[in-house]
């Protein structure tokens, strides 16, 4: 099944009295199960795209279709809604709320929908035991190492079990040991629940597990290509 279809994707962004191009015709499509990456240089439009793909911004020209819904023609609800129900976003620099414990940051993410207490508390521990993390569900960020926020960061995209999850150098903050542990969580999600990751990266480390890896460069597909030179992980 199709989770992503991208059709001649434009997307500019007004600079002095013209436009910017950040992304050029850009066509791809994705199956659901997909672990497959963005790289390129800076600038080169990787988080424009993954922005257009979560539906946090809209396309210029072209059309992108997550879930069979063309992302243009949803509105603010529905977009809200698609996000919420089918989309999961890692940032580089996790967006835990401070004020909030690790428990409540996961569970912030089924507020908006029509879940009891009791099942998202059940849902919530298993995401954090998934994340090996449960035993810090009544701490604070600030309390958190880095590869324990971004493991939080993880749990919250996962507890809702979205179909897509969106990653945007989710290891920029983390050293070696800890992004190789949090991608090998992220593949075994992958793997045992078929959620669809899309990756935005520079990382070396990220692209050794990528099952397919596609070079931006000026907001154009320069190269799309199943990852040779993976690193065959027992999960
Ligand atoms: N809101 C905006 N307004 C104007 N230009 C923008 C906007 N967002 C991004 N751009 C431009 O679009 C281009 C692509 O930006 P983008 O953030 O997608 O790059 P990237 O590949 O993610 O880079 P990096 O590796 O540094 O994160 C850049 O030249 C950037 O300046
Ligand atoms: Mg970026």
């Amino acid at each position: 099944m199709e989770v992503i279809k991208i059709n001649n994707l434009v997307k500019r962004f007004p600079m002095g009295k013209g436009y910017f191009t950040a992304l050029n015709k850009i066509n791809l499509s994705f199956e659901k199960g997909e672990f497959a990456g963005f790289v390129g240089p800076s600038g080169s439009g990787k988080t424009t795209l993954l922005n257009i793909i979560g539906s946090l911004d809209t396309p210029s020209d072209g059309s992108v279709i997550v879930m069979g819904k063309s992302v243009s023609d949803l509105t603010y609800k529905q977009s809200a809604r698609l996000r919420n129900k089918h989309i999961g976003f890692i940032f580089q620099t996790y967006n835990l709320l401070p004020v909030y414990t690790v428990f409540e940051n996961v569970e912030f993410s089924l507020l908006l929908q029509n879940i009891s207490a009791s099942e998202r508390k059940k849902a919530v521990m298993e995401a954090l035991e998934w994340l090996d993390i449960a035993d810090k569900a009544k701490s604070k960020p600030n309390m958190l190492s880095g590869g324990e926020c971004q493991r939080v960061a993880i749990a919250r995209a996962m507890v809702k079990k979205p179909e897509i999850i969106l990653a945007d150098e989710p290891t920029a903050n983390l050293d070696s040991e800890n992004s190789h542990r949090i991608l090998q969580t992220m593949k075994k999600l992958n793997e045992e629940l078929k959620v669809s990751f899309l990756f935005a990266t520079h990382d070396e480390k990220v692209m050794k597990y990528l099952d397919r890896i596609i070079a931006l460069v000026d907001g154009r597909v320069a190269s799309d290509e199943k990852n040779i030179s993976k690193l065959e992980i027992k999960v």
